[in-house]
């Protein structure tokens, strides 16, 4: 099936005039002995997809079912959940392969990552909103296949779903069978894979991707590293208390989110020090700006002004210099706030150090900054928990228009 895929990308490649066909100028060099899989071996991630499910559901889009997969889907939410009536038999049986944990999942390290995120949990509202979800409008694969994707158009429910899949991996049950991640992390898979088959069928998008195929396993890899990587080297930075133990934990989470996703083992960071790594060859240099980029994060900034968090958007904007840099912010033209940056450059360490207990003064600022970072935490909740809910649903098109 890869020689398959691999046919397709130069076909495809050379129809869209693509020199470099599907990957980066420069060849993929990370081995795999770093791997969860440790096999020293070096195979370019950018030139794999998911064989597993992409022709399925190339086939279930040109037959028409997907909306009513989308439909059973609707009842099918938790990890324990029998699956759905009325799927179509081929999707049932890939269903009871790929809808488990891999055999190298650890309970313990997992019920410990629930901990670990609970503890970090205004932390991690505050990283993955404001630091991953804009840097993911940096990532220029990434921002042009969202842009040009069905869910481009509606940035919010867009945004709603995303923070479904969060909510669902930080709960405490997330692998549980009460819980709801290897249901969304399936349904996200078979999301990606639609997109896999409809993107390559946008004029737009073809008119500016350097991709042929988008979403491949290095694509996965760098979104994870805008993610976790970028997280727990965030919190090592602003010195917040971590053990080995709760650091390997949530390396673990990552890793099994991976491969609930399709990554192979093989290219899955085994430590920290691989994954940083990793990111810093494959996600450090790609990062860039484009006009969808730039526009997808104005979108994301209004929908955060629109919620009270006692802050201006100038201070958003700020805050996300802050933990992205002045270049990305620069990037995505974020408009200065001198005083913002010099409130939150005092403002934000003191008040880390003194919720870590590393302080007993209890900074100026401080209730402020508490406003803000819970106010994000209900944005993220509100989305997660209520009637809001939003149902990862598999696209059967592109952005309109
Ligand atoms: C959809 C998560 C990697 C592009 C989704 C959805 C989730 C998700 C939860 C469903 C919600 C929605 O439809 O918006 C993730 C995670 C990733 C990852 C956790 C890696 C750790 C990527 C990468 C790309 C990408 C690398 C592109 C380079 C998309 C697109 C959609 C999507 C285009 C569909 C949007 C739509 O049309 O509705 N992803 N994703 N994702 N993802 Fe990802």
């Amino acid at each position: 099936m890869e020689n398959l895929s691999r046919r397709r990308v130069l076909t495809l490649g050379t129809a869209l005039g693509l020199a470099g066909v599907a990957a980066p100028s420069t060849a993929w060099a990370w081995s795999s002995a770093g791997s969860i899989a440790r096999t020293d071996t070096v195979t370019d991630p950018w030139l794999v997809w998911d064989d597993a499910t992409d022709p399925l559901v190339a086939s279930l889009l040109e037959n028409g079912q997907i909306s009513g997969v989308n439909t059973a889907f609707e009842s099918w939410v938790d990890n324990g959940d029998a699956l759905p009536a009325g799927l179509p038999a081929n999707l049932v049986t890939y269903l009871q392969q790929v809808n488990r944990l891999p055999s190298w999942a650890d309970q313990t390290k997992l019920a410990a990552a629930a901990q670990f995120n609970k503890r970090m949990s205004l932390y991690l509202f505050v990283l993955y909103g404001l630091g991953s979800g804009i840097m993911s409008t940096v990532i220029p694969r990434e921002a042009r296949n969202v842009y040009y994707s069905e869910g481009g158009a509606v940035m919010k429910s867009r945004a709603a779903k995303t923070f479904t899949y969060g909510y669902d991996l930080s709960a405490p049950d997330a692998f549980q069978p009460t819980g709801h991640f290897v249901v969304t992390s399936n349904k996200t898979r078979l999301t990606h894979a639609a997109v896999r088959h409809l993107l390559p069928q946008s004029a737009p998008w073809q008119a500016v991707t350097d991709n042929a195929i988008p979403i491949s396993n290095g694509d996965i890899l760098i979104t994870f590293h805008s993610l976790g990587t970028y997280v727990h080297g965030k919190l090592a930075s602003w010195g917040i208390r971590m053990s080995a133990r709760e650091q390997d934990a949530f390396l673990h989470q990552w890793q099994v989110a991976l491969h609930l996703l399709g990554v192979r083992d093989d290219f899955i960071p085994a430590t920290w020090a691989a994954a940083k790594q990793q990111s810093q060859y494959a996600l450090t240099p790609l990062l860039a700006p484009t006009p969808e980029g730039i526009n997808l994060a104005n979108i994301l900034f209004g929908l955060t002004s629109e919620i009270d968090l006692g802050v201006t958007r100038g201070f958003l904007h700020e805050f996300a210099r802050y933990v992205l840099s002045d270049r990305i912010g620069d990037w995505l033209r974020l408009p200065r706030d001198l005083v913002s940056r010099a409130l939150i450059e005092i403002a934000w360490p003191a008040y880390v150090r003194f919720r870590e207990g590393l302080s007993p003064i209890l900074p100026d600022g401080f209730s402020m900054m508490d406003r803000f970072v819970r106010g994000l935490a209900m944005l993220f909740l509100n989305n997660g928990t209520s009637p809001d809910y939003t149902p990862i649903t598999i696209p059967t098109g592109n952005r309109p228009g």
